[in-house]
C-alpha cells in the first residue's frame, strides 16, 4: 500500500525575504495557497501579524488582504507541491559564492521531499550551481530529476521598490534540463507574467548575472569618468549634461555608490571562475573605490580634523530601507580616519537606533536643525526628500559649509562645493 501525503498548499517558499516574500504574496494574491520557512524570527513575527518586516511598496496592503504565514518549520515541505529556495546567496570575502544557506536548504528540505515534487531555485547562483543542486538531490534521495522530482532555475530580476510590477512585467527564464520540469515551473511561473524562456541551467544561471553585471560595469564607467575628470580639474556633472543631452546613443551613467547586496557581490559569482583581472574586477574597484575617492577629493579643500560631518542617507539605494551593503559605512570609516569632531547620520528611511555604529543622540533630529550645525555635508543617498528639499536644504547650510554631493542632487552641477562659493 502507497503512503498518503496530503497536499495542503501549492507553494513553499524557503527563504522569506526581499524576494521571497513579494513572490509568495504575490502568487498568493492569484489564488495559490502559499506558505513560507525562514529561521529568522522577526520576519515570522511580522509576516504573522500581517506586517511587512521591510518596505516595499505595494505590500503592506496586499500582506493584510491575502493569506500568507511563515513557520520555522520544515515538515510543511511535504505537504507542498511546488518548493521555491529564495535563501541569501552572499559572496565571501575571497571573491567565492557562498552556498551555505543554500546547502543548509538542502540538508533540511530532503529529508522532507515526496515523489513528483517541484523544486525551484530562485536565488541568484554562480554558474554550475543548479547542477550541483540536481547531483546533491538525485546522491541524497531516492528520487531522479526528470522523472519522479523535479528542478528548474527561475532567477529573481526584479530591483527592490518595484518588486510588484515587475514580478508580473519581466519575463521569466526557465532554466532545465528536462521536459517535465519545465512543464511543472512553466505553470507557476505563467500564472504571474506573460512570457517565459525555456533555457538549460547554465544560461539561465548567466542570463541573470549578466543583467546586473551589465548594470554594475555601466555604474563603474560613470565612475570611473568621475574619477578622470577630477584629474583633470573637471567637471563630471557638467560635461555629462552635455555627453547626454539629446544624444541618440547609449547614455553616459552618472556617478554614485554603487552597491546593495545583489550588485556588490553578483559580479563575483561570475568572477570568480575567471582566471585573470576582468571587467567586472575593475568595475568592483572603480565602484568600491568612490567612498574614498570623495574623502580625498575634499580634502584637497578643507580638513575634516575637528570638523562636524553631516551625512544624509545610509541606505544602499534611493528611497529604500535596505542598508545591507550600502557604501556609507564605508565612507563614515574612511572619515573617521581624519578625525572629525562628529559624524552626525540622517536617514529618513531607517530607525537609525538599530545601527550600531550610529548611535549619536543627534541622529534622529529633524533634518534642518541637523543641517546648522555641520561644517562638511554630505548627501550619500539620492532620497526623494532629499531632491524635493534641495534648496532648504542649501538654505539650511551655514555659509561656511562645505557640500559632497556625488549624485548631483543639489544640482550644482558640482561634486564638492562651498555653499558661499555658490552665493557668490
Ligand atoms: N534583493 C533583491 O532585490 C534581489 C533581486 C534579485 C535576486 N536576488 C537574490 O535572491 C536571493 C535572496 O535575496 P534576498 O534579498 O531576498 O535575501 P534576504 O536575506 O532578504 O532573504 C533571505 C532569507 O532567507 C532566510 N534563510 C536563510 N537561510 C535559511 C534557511 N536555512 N532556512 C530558512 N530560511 C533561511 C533568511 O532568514 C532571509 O530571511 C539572493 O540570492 C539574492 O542575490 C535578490
Amino acid at each position: 500500500m502507497g503512503v498518503i501525503v496530503l497536499i495542503n498548499y501549492d507553494v513553499v517558499i524557503i527563504g522569506t525575504g526581499r524576494v521571497g516574500l513579494p513572490l509568495g504574496l504575490c502568487l498568493a494574491e492569484l489564488g495559490l495557497r502559499v506558505i513560507g520557512i525562514d529561521k529568522n524570527k522577526n520576519i515570522i513575527e511580522k509576516v504573522n501579524e500581517n506586517q511587512m518586516p521591510f518596505h516595499e511598496p505595494k505590500f503592506n496592503s496586499l500582506i493584510k488582504d491575502v493569506e500568507f504565514n511563515v513557520v520555522n518549520d520544515y515538515t510543511v515541505i511535504s505537504k507542498s507541491k511546488n518548493i521555491i529556495i529564495s535563501v541569501g546567496t552572499p559572496l565571501l570575502p575571497h571573491i567565492e559564492a557562498d552556498i551555505s544557506q543554500i546547502k543548509d536548504v538542502l540538508k533540511e528540505a530532503m529529508k522532507y521531499l515526496v515523489e513528483f515534487q517541484n523544486v525551484i531555485l530562485r536565488s541568484t547562483v554562480a554558474p554550475k550551481t543548479t547542477e550541483y543542486i540536481r547531483n546533491y538531490l538525485e546522491k541524497n534521495t531516492k528520487f531522479k530529476v526528470g522523472e519522479n522530482l523535479f528542478l528548474s532555475f527561475c532567477p529573481e530580476r526584479i530591483v527592490e521598490g518595484k518588486a510588484y510590477e515587475e514580478l508580473r512585467k519581466l519575463p521569466q527564464i526557465i532554466g532545465v534540463e528536462d521536459e517535465n520540469s519545465f512543464e511543472k515551473a512553466n505553470e507557476i511561473f505563467s500564472l504571474l507574467t506573460k512570457k517565459t524562456f525555456r533555457t538549460n541551467y547554465l544560461s539561465a544561471e548567466l542570463v541573470k548575472l549578466f543583467n546586473n553585471a551589465n548594470r554594475y560595469i555601466n555604474f563603474a564607467i560613470g565612475n570611473q569618468f568621475a574619477i578622470i575628470a577630477e584629474n583633470f580639474n573637471e567637471n563630471i556633472h557638467e560635461i555629462l549634461k552635455m555627453a547626454n543631452y539629446d544624444y541618440p546613443r547609449d547614455r553616459i551613467s552618472s556617478p554614485g555608490f554603487t552597491a546593495g547586496s545583489c550588485l556588490r557581490k553578483d559580479f563575483g559569482l561570475i568572477s570568480e571562475s575567471i582566471a585573470f583581472p576582468d571587467i567586472l574586477l575593475s568595475s568592483w574597484k572603480i565602484n568600491e573605490y568612490m567612498p574614498k575617492f570623495l574623502v580625498d577629493n575634499l580634502l584637497n579643500n578643507t580638513k575634516v580634523q575637528n570638523k562636524k560631518v553631516i551625512i544624509l542617507g545610509y541606505t544602499f539605494k534611493q528611497d529604500s530601507d535596505d542598508v545591507r551593503d550600502s557604501l556609507t559605512p564605508k565612507l563614515i570609516r574612511y572619515i573617521e580616519r581624519e578625525l572629525p569632531d562628529d559624524i552626525i547620520v540622517y536617514e529618513p528611511n531607517i530607525d537609525l537606533t538599530d545601527e550600531e555604529s550610529l548611535t549619536d543622540e543627534d541622529d534622529n533630529l529633524p533634518l534642518f536643525d541637523l543641517l546648522k550645525k555641520g561644517d562638511i555635508i554630505f548627501i550619500t543617498v539620492p532620497h526623494s526628500e532629499f531632491r524635493l528639499k534641495n534648496e532648504k536644504i542649501f538654505e539650511a547650510a551655514k555659509e561656511s559649509a562645505y557640500f559632497v554631493d556625488v549624485w548631483n542632487v543639489m544640482n550644482r552641477d558640482k561634486i564638492i562645493f562651498k555653499k558661499l562659493d555658490e552665493l557668490n
